[in-house]
């Protein structure tokens, strides 16, 4: 909690940051940003960025001391380009990779706010008051762009409205606005390489062109960046066009967006729409706050869309998800391995659950430090999961799974399986204890579970689940089967 409260103060820095840098636009969100206005006030394209240097300036010092804040302790992680992420059930054990979005479900006030409330103050939970406040502030000092310096060599602020121009410029710039981006088929919006401190804005409609591909679609990668959804903009992936009920299988679906090797940063009030296949991949990174982000792929409860994972973490520390609404088809989150993750205030519907795992034969196979509170699951196969993989080597420990209200469950409410398979995602039913799941807590669990599911279900190896703490779990309805399987002594199923 501690923790949390911590982050959630950086973030409202980070918010406030973002206001500072990009001063409020007059309310609509399409077409003219603050930015093309500086430019043009100074009398420079900003659309292809040139010449924007020196003249609009900001405070990138504050901005890259907030991302260090963040971080907390935790080194980098490992190298790894996201191989590891995810087991997606009945695919091929890719990782999955994630969508993210907006804020208006998230309830920041999504633009309504109207006054100064730009682009960069959907900020997730930056709002009310301290937005607004600052965002005044900010627009008459807009213009006072000459007292700080943008580094040297970069241009301070940017607006693209092509990948090409991105690839290009970005690294030439401190502030960078995508401007109803249409990334053509078969590319990558690739956000990797920034400078440190870099702001990047996504304004208007991000669209994508249509192939079979692995993805990204989009790839954010560095240190000290901030990616923020201006109010009432939406990252449109289109996945209808690919969703052909199979998955990983079928046609060959591109990732929506990979964090990988990404420190010290914040993503924020990003507003998702129709991923392919698996929205946010975290991987290799540290120091990540994830806010305001609503994927929204209810178009493929019945377009089948499936293995539409929200977020999937591998090998990544201090990891913060929090103010997100997901609607997908598959896990709507699942951590592979990491360090000090923490997931709250979410909304997840359709999927298959909060899940840990599935744990086990990959190469990082150790997850430590999980706390997942305040989260709703509806509609949806599983409420809290764990799962990890027959006959594989790793360590579960030290998560907290708490307040967690569960709403129409078809399968399991409460499920921890150490039996399952890699790739088929199917139990084997016969569950081993090289991965040993210890110091779990699960606590105020609470709802209800479909007529046919089952509110607990615990399938433990022999002696590979102990220390575990158990209370104010009350899962309504379903139906009693079996009963736990060498879970710790006092669990009842
Ligand atoms: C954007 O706003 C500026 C100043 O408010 C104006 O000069 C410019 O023409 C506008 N650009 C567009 C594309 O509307
Ligand atoms: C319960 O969830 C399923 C999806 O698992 C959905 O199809 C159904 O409409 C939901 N029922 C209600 C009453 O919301
Ligand atoms: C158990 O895990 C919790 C986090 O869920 C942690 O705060 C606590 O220190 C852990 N206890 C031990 C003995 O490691």
């Amino acid at each position: 909690m501690v923790k949390l409260s911590h982050s959630f103060v950086l973030l409202a820095l980070a918010s406030m940051a973002v206001l500072a840098s990009v001063p409020a636009r007059a309310g609509s969100h399409n077409g003219n940003s603050s930015l093309e206005k500086r430019a043009a006030k100074h009398g420079y394209n900003a659309v292809n960025g040139a010449g924007f240097r020196r003249h609009v300036r900001r405070k990138h010092n504050s901005h890259d001391q907030e991302g260090d804040g963040t971080q907390n302790e935790q080194q980098g992680g490992a190298e790894q380009d996201g191989g590891q992420s995810k087991n997606n059930e009945g695919g091929n054990g890719k990782s999955g990779k994630a969508s993210k979005n907006y804020q208006g479900a998230s309830g920041d006030g999504s633009g309504s706010s109207g006054k100064g409330t730009t682009d960069g103050s959907s900020s997730s939970n930056a709002k009310g008051s301290t937005t607004s406040t600052t965002a005044k502030g900010t627009g008459s000092g807009g213009s006072g762009s000459s007292s700080d310096s943008a580094p040297a060599g970069a241009t301070s602020g940017c607006t693209f409205s092509t990948a090409a121009q991105v690839a290009a410029g970005k690294d030439k710039c401190t502030t960078i606005v995508l401007n109803n981006v249409q990334v053509p088929a078969k590319a990558t919006l690739d956000l990797s390489g920034l400078r440190s401190g870099t702001q990047v804005l996504f304004q208007g409609q991000t669209t994508f062109g249509y192939a079979e591909w692995e993805g990204p679609l989009i790839l954010v990668g560095g240190s000290g960046v901030t990616v923020t959804g201006a109010s009432g903009s939406v990252i449109d992936c289109g996945g209808d066009r690919w969703w052909d009920g199979k998955g990983d299988s079928g046609k060959k679906k591109p990732k929506f967006f990979a964090a990988h090797s990404l420190s010290n940063s914040h993503i924020t009030s990003l507003n998702v729409k129709d991923t392919p296949v698996q929205a946010f991949s975290i991987a290799g990174s540290s120091g990540l706050t994830i806010s305001g982000i609503t994927i929204d792929n209810s178009l493929g409860d019945t377009k089948g869309a499936k293995n539409t994972d929200g977020f999937d973490i591998g090998s990544s520390s201090g990891i913060t998800i929090s103010d997100v609404t997901i609607h997908n088809q598959d896990d709507c989150l699942a951590i592979n391995s990491g360090k000090n993750i923490q997931f709250s205030k979410a909304q997840c519907t359709g999927g298959h659950g909060v899940s840990i795992g599935s744990v086990g034969g990959r190469d990082d196979n150790v997850v430590d430090g999980v706390t997942i509170e305040s989260v709703k699951i509806s509609n949806s196969v599983n409420g809290v999961r764990i799962k990890t993989v027959a006959g594989a080597k790793g360590t579960v420990s030290d998560v907290t799974y708490s307040s967690i209200q569960l709403e129409n469950i078809s399968k399991y409410g409460i499920t921890i399986q150490q039996d399952y398979t890699l790739g088929s995602g199917e139990p084997t039913g016969r569950p081993t204890n090289g991965v040993k799941i210890q110091n779990l807590s699960i606590k105020g669990v609470q709802g209800s579970v479909g007529s046919s599911a089952v509110p607990v279900h615990i399938v433990c190896g022999s002696g590979s689940c102990t220390d575990w703490q158990w209370s104010g779990n009350e899962v309504q309805g379903g139906q009693k089967a079996g009963g736990c399987l060498n879970a710790p002594q006092g669990i009842t199923c």
